[in-house]
């Protein structure tokens, strides 16, 4: 029996609808070494945590969320070897999250000293439930958290070696009402006041996320048309996946105003994970937009991520997984091997070969071995594929269907994938050495 009832997000305002494509990319933030590190098993060294760092570094990302240094001591002393041995390159910022309380903002500005850029990030849950259960504080108390935690910021700031930017999330803004959100970040506005040369960021989480993509899209149009500064603001994102909406909830809430996405590689993060930027990124690069995030070494990214996280790639994780780019269908291969024969004839740029959402080679994948592969399932092109990719052998059309037949009936009896030296033998033993 389902008796219970659910927080329902209002729908607000939806002009955002009338837009269909991303223009461009927004300002990627990458939150890996925090969202996702503190979601773990077990959470990454000081030696991963660099490691992964420099990957981010090569990947592309400007901004790296690097930690919570309040929280344990390797992720304090993380900020601090970045600095001490001058790790950060000049065009990437670094940012760290801090709690709306005086000891960890003090803790925090004391982690990030000497830091030649850094985002401090504040943050304080302003949700009905965690108003209610969890603080036991009226609107007004949690607003002033908020707001003495952005005027402890602004002081110490001052008071600080380095140039900081401010960034600020009403946690839990998908249990908010949205009117409230607003009121609370404006107030945190009218303390920084931002200007052209010092812009700050809000940053709208779906902390959990609990409603469906357009409906957030609407809430986040109506922030965007009532943030103060807003010429002066970045609008960010946070999306969480608890719907399995997280990409569907950014792509949506950038057509609906945000300029800046936070979330993680493959989707690392709290429970359900943070949006995952590659799917995101490579979503944009099949419509013709370059996310500036280098991708094209997937089996690299793949590697360290697995190897740093403890965490496995699933197979048909968009763009990534081992099976993403395969056929083993017949009509599926056949099609496919007729787009790329197609293709190459025809030498055209756009790429429209069927079955396929993007070129494989543009993430470091191969048509001989990520593409078509043989089972029961398969059929006499992809085994003709297979044959002339693999030993050069280009069956004539009258033999193609009992090859064909030949090395799926093998493959059904046996249960089994047949890679492409198995498929030579079969036909090795039965047409060659006969
Ligand atoms: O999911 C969330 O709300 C967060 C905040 C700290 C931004 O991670
Ligand atoms: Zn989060």
């Amino acid at each position: 029996k389902y008796e219970k009832t659910y927080f329902m997000p209002p729908v607000v305002t939806y002009d955002w609808v009338k837009k269909t494509e991303i223009e461009k990319p927004p300002v990627w933030c990458s939150v890996d070494l925090r969202d996702g590190n503190q979601a773990l098993i077990e959470p990454m060294s000081l030696e991963e945590k660099l490691e992964f760092f420099q990957m981010l570094v090569d990947i592309g990302f400007k901004e790296i969320e690097v930690g919570f240094p309040a929280a344990s001591d390797t992720e304090y002393k993380f900020m601090r070897t970045l600095i001490e041995k001058n790790m950060i390159p000049d065009d990437v910022t670094v940012q760290v999250l801090t709690q709306a309380r005086e000891h960890i903002i003090k803790k925090t500005f004391e982690a990030v000293k000497g830091a030649p850029h850094a985002v401090i990030h504040l943050y304080n849950s302003t949700s009905v439930a965690q108003r209610e259960q969890v603080f036991r504080k009226s609107k007004e108390q949690i607003k002033k958290i908020a707001v003495d935690g952005a005027e402890l910021l602004l002081k110490l700031a001052n008071e600080t070696d380095g140039n900081f930017t401010f960034e600020y999330s009403p946690e839990s803004f998908s249990g908010t009402e949205v009117d409230y959100a607003v009121e609370v970040c404006n107030a945190v506005l009218d303390v920084w006041k931002p200007s052209a040369d010092n812009k700050a960021i809000i940053n709208i989480p779906t902390t959990v996320e609990n409603a469906i993509p357009h409906v957030f899209a609407c809430q986040l149009e109506y922030v965007d048309k009532n943030l103060k500064y807003r010429d002066n603001v970045v609008l960010s994102l946070h999306p969480h996946n608890d719907r399995g909406c997280g990409v569907a909830t950014a792509e949506l809430g950038i057509l609906a105003g945000a300029d800046r996405i936070e979330g993680t590689l493959f989707g690392n993060g709290e429970r359900t994970g943070n949006v995952d930027i590659v799917t995101l990124g490579l979503n944009m690069f099949s419509h013709g937009v370059d996310p500036k995030l280098d991708f094209t070494d997937m089996h690299h990214i793949r590697e360290t991520y697995e190897r740093l996280t403890r965490m496995h790639v699933y197979e048909r994780q968009p763009y990534a997984g081992d099976l993403v780019f395969t056929a083993f269908s017949g009509s599926h291969q056949d099609a496919i091997a007729k787009g790329m024969a197609w293709r190459e004839e025809k030498k055209c740029d756009t790429w429209t070969v069927p079955y396929l959402p993007i070129d494989p080679q543009d993430v470091g994948r191969k048509y001989d071995s990520d593409v078509i592969r043989i089972n029961s399932q398969s059929g006499k092109g992809g085994v003709n594929y297979i044959l002339k990719q693999s030993h050069g052998i280009n069956l004539p059309k009258e033999m193609r269907e009992e090859v064909g037949y030949l090395v799926k009936g093998i493959s059904d009896r046996a249960h089994k994938e047949l890679t492409p030296e198995l498929v030579y033998q079969i036909f090795s033993d039965n047409y060659i050495n006969t």
